[in-house]
């Protein structure tokens, strides 16, 4: 059976990655990318998300664009990571496949509420504006959801924008606030896990080896890994987002447990902060799945054997 998924994305090197790995799995069925503002602006990542589905031969997978800035807050973006573009590091053309019609809050609307209930899984890779204006706005909508899976945070890792705040969650904080708060199953990978999933000079030359669709992902990821390589010293920049496709994927790839998670918000020093009580030391209720532990190898051999399907 398919697991039916939406990607909400900000497509970002390691965003593009993840709708490849998605796109390239049988398992999965991508009813819809839905485009944020986030590692750039809306009018580039709602770009980039049609790149990535034309690469990947997928010109019938609807792209919406959303929301173009945070709930709050001013924009901010990371073109100091992935470069003006966005996907900065391969050399590809504009895409031909138009947006599809329509804000992507509405489309998800729309789509979850003539989804079976708890039917489709949520797949969110860049601040969580979309998510949580859909929430705010279509309060019925949530129904349809099996479950949330997130890339963002960080615990005892620290932060990766601030020394407090990872940046999907730091960009829109109070979106993240409202997500937290919604009761729906929620799975988080934090940079405690992503950090571990590092992009070294084997798999890059297993990639090149693919043909055209990996050596665009090995050149998108050179580009990408050289900001927290010379940042955090590691020996490869870390492949954050694609985690999350892999986990619907092969779950047992990754271990983590329950906790009780809550967004800071107020606070100019830790403004979006995850505070993950991972000792259960507040006796508050777990409102999420989050997830510490990753086979980083087997992680990039699944990785790798998908990208090779297409
Ligand atoms: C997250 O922020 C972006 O730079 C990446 O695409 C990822 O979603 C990592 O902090
Ligand atoms: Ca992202």
């Amino acid at each position: 059976m398919t697991r039916r998924i939406v990607i909400d994305t900000d497509p970002g090197q390691d965003d593009a990655v993840a709708l490849l790995l998605a796109l390239a799995s049988p398992e999965l069925e991508v009813a819809a990318v839905t485009a944020v503002a986030g590692n750039v602006p809306l009018s580039r990542t709602s770009v980039n998300a049609r790149v990535v589905c034309e690469l990947a031969g997928r010109p019938d997978v609807p792209v919406y664009a959303g929301c173009d800035r945070p709930l709050r807050r001013e924009p901010y973006t990371a073109e100091y990571v992935h470069g003006p573009t966005g996907l900065d590091g391969a050399d590809l053309p504009e895409p031909v496949m138009p947006l599809a019609d329509g804000h992507a809050v509405d489309a998800l609307a729309r789509l979850l509420t003539a989804a079976e209930p708890a039917s489709v899984t949520l797949c969110t890779l860049g601040p969580l504006t979309n998510v949580a204006t859909l929430l705010r706005d279509h309060p019925g909508a949530g129904r349809g959801l099996a479950g949330i899976v997130a890339m963002g945070g960080g615990f005892f890792e620290g932060g990766n924008t601030t020394p407090a705040a990872e940046f999907n969650i730091y960009v829109d904080p109070e979106a993240a606030d409202i997500v937290f708060r919604s009761g729906l199953p929620l799975t988080l990978f934090p940079l405690d896990a992503t950090h571990q999933v590092l992009i070294l000079d084997d798999h890059l030359r297993r990639l090149r080896a693919l043909g055209r669709v990996g050596r665009a992902v090995a050149g998108w990821l050179e580009f990408y890994e050289r900001w927290d390589v010379a940042k955090y010293g590691f020996e490869g920049g870390p492949l954050h987002d694609p985690c999350v496709i892999a986990y619907l994927l092969a779950p047992g790839l990754f271990g983590g447990k329950d906790c009780n998670v809550q967004i800071e918000v107020e606070s100019p020093l830790t403004v979006g902060m995850t505070v993950v009580d991972w000792w259960g030391v507040t006796g508050d209720p777990a409102n999420c799945h989050v997830v510490r532990d990753v086979d980083a190898e087997g992680f990039f051999d699944l990785l790798i054997e998908r990208l090779g399907r297409l």
